[in-house]
């Protein structure tokens, strides 16, 4: 029996031009490049210029993914935008985009789940595509968390970045075996009990004001590999897959150890791991996006390779997806 999957048709990204070094941030607060590479393998990150939104920053990423696909942004009718750093508060980052690549047809959202931002994006446009209520789906990552940040806490400033990474998807008809292009299946999952360990202390509706992300970094880690682990165990059990299968391993890139030790946990050798969180360290929505792009332009990634995906955020939110490029 033939089933419709959401074929990846291409997917691009982009990081701001200015590069914040671990010594530049030494030579801000009490931090040194050696404790951020140790504890985190994180070497720089991207920083947005004065004036330079999220919505910017989308906007290439998007331009990117629409090349590398070859296609034309008027055959996109869904565009789902994953970000927690919003331009506005309304309307969504997603209809700036949309309007800014000329498409007045279809849909545009905005979708909040912190660093699963993308994992729940491209689940909640995957799920819209096999219904057949749209045909093709930009999926979009996007970031600049420098804004949200309090730069006098070490415990925090040093680990985030900006950043977007937008991939395409298109519905197909497939065989509906496991030989099958597309996404395979996708698990979300939350716990608000968690929701003070990692969030923003500020808002439009208790505030009034933006605020800055606060973080109990050792509660997150204790979470993080159990969890990822978890979820990535019941896509394996969807789909009848094991560590063995996978060919690249594209996680969240929030920090080097709880990505180590999810694949050791997995039994996934770090030959299959893709790794890019020393690059721009951890830029939430737009992580996965932005290592899935490194990789397929390098040409690890390629036709027929499963990847599997998987993020952990502030909620806690926390999800898997598993997808044959
Ligand atoms: O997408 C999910 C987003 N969040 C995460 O993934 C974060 C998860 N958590 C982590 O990655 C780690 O907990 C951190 C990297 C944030 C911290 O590493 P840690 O090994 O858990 O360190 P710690 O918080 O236990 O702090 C150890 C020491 C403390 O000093 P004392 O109390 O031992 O004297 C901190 O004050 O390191 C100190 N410290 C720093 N020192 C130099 C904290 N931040 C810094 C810093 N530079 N930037």
């Amino acid at each position: 029996m033939t089933a419709t999957r959401s074929v990846v048709l291409g997917c691009g990204s982009y990081l701001p031009q200015q590069i914040l070094t671990n010594a530049e941030l030494a030579a801000r607060i009490d931090t040194s490049d050696e404790w951020i590479v140790q504890r985190t393998g994180i070497r720089q990150r991207h920083i947005a210029a004065e004036g330079e939104f999220t919505s910017h920053l989308a906007i290439n990423a998007a331009r990117a993914a629409l090349a590398d696909a070859g296609i034309d942004a008027q055959s996109i009718d869904l565009i789902v935008l994953g970000t927690s750093t919003p331009d506005h508060t309304f309307p969504a980052t997603a209809v700036a985009v949309q309007a800014a690549l000329g498409i007045h047809h279809g849909a545009a959202f905005d979708l909040q789940a912190v660093c699963s931002g993308f994992i729940f994006a491209l689940s909640t446009a995957d799920s819209f595509l096999r219904t057949g209520a749209f045909k093709r789906a930009l999926v979009i990552g996007a970031e600049t968390f420098s804004r949200i940040l309090d730069w006098n806490d070490r415990g925090t400033c040093v680990l985030f970045g900006d950043g977007a990474g937008a991939v395409i998807l298109e519905a197909q008809q497939q065989p509906g075996e496991a030989s099958d292009r597309g996404i395979l299946t996708t698990h979300l999952r939350s716990d608000g009990r968690h929701k003070t360990k990692l969030y923003v202390d500020g808002g439009p509706s208790s505030t009034r004001t933006v605020g800055y992300l606060r973080m109990e970094g050792r509660e997150v880690f204790k979470h993080a590999v159990g969890m990822i682990t978890d979820v990535i165990y019941d896509a394996f059990k969807a789909t009848g897959t094991t560590a063995e299968d996978i060919d690249w391993f594209v996680p969240h890139q929030a920090n080097k150890r709880i990505i180590d030790a999810s694949a050791h946990k997995l039994h996934i050798p770090p030959h299959k791991v893709v790794l890019t969180v020393d690059l721009h360290g951890n830029t939430s929505a737009a992580s996965i996006p932005l290592a899935l792009s490194v990789a397929v332009k390098d040409g690890r990634v390629k036709k027929g390779d499963l990847v599997l995906l998987e993020a952990m955020g502030g909620g806690f939110t926390w999800g898997s997806a598993l997808l044959r490029w």
